[in-house]
């Protein structure tokens, strides 16, 4: 049994506190009566309305992928394109938690979790998320600082990260750099190269909090276990 606000905001439907606004405002239906009272328990059984949509209160999945080049970050395509959710094999409708470009590579999590999934992408949220880059030049230790500070894209900017030098190909002058950020803005790590006048030639996004994809293949994936399910809640929340 779990609480109605939390199995509505587990399907992704909405937050669990819009959840909660929606069943204060009679808009939630449990088997076919309306309830406005917040903490009611369900389970599985139980049919759920919300608005008039059906709410699926199914099992929920995990699952890390090593995402390949050239696929979509997305559940469909209107150009037929693969998708990251065409190489999970499973029945479930999961979609992933936040997006990766068509070109970077490495981990994302697919889920039908919509609560953890808000929790990972909430511009608050503490997450690491963990990106190597290779770029085009040099880049020194003045840059890695403006960074790290901040930088301005799309006229706001970036929050508190953490970048390092990790090598310098002087034949290539092209650099790795690894960057931690906690936000998702869209195209953020390229954009932030990008405003110092660098060029993201490669990204992979190493890790994913405590989860990095390092015994993964590109296109593997393996499925979460409760434990890293538990932990990645209290990451978020942390
Ligand atoms: N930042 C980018 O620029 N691209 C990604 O795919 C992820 C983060």
């Amino acid at each position: 049994m779990e609480r109605l606000q939390k199995v509505i905001a587990n399907s992704g439907y909405t937050s669990r506190r819009k959840a909660e606004e929606l069943i204060s405002k009679g808009l939630v239906k449990v088997n076919g009566v309306t309830v406005y009272e917040l903490g009611v328990k369900v389970n599985t059984n139980d049919l759920i309305e919300v608005d008039g949509y059906i709410i699926k209160n199914e099992n929920k999945v995990y699952y890390l992928l090593n995402k390949p080049r050239g696929i979509i970050t997305s559940t469909s395509d209107d150009k037929g394109r693969k998708t990251v959710v065409d190489l999970i094999n499973t029945n479930v409708r999961i979609y992933p938690v936040g997006r990766l470009d068509y070109d970077t590579t490495g981990a994302i999590i697919l889920t039908n979790d919509g609560e953890l999934a808000n929790l990972i992408m909430h511009p608050k949220s503490k997450i690491d998320k963990v990106y190597i880059a290779k770029i085009n030049g040099l880049i020194g230790k003045s840059q890695l600082q403006r960074l790290e500070k901040g930088v301005f894209i799309d006229g706001k900017k970036t929050s508190k990260s953490r970048a390092r030098i990790k090598n310098y190909d002087k034949k290539t002058d092209t650099s790795i750099v690894e960057l931690t950020i906690h936000e998702g803005r869209n195209h953020q790590v390229k954009k932030m190269f990008e405003s110092l006048g660098y060029d993201v030639l490669k990204l992979k996004r190493e890790r994913i909090s405590f989860l990095d994809v390092n015994n993964l293949k590109s296109g593997e994936y393996r499925i979460l276990n409760p434990k890293e399910v538990k932990k990645l809640y209290n990451e978020t929340t942390k």
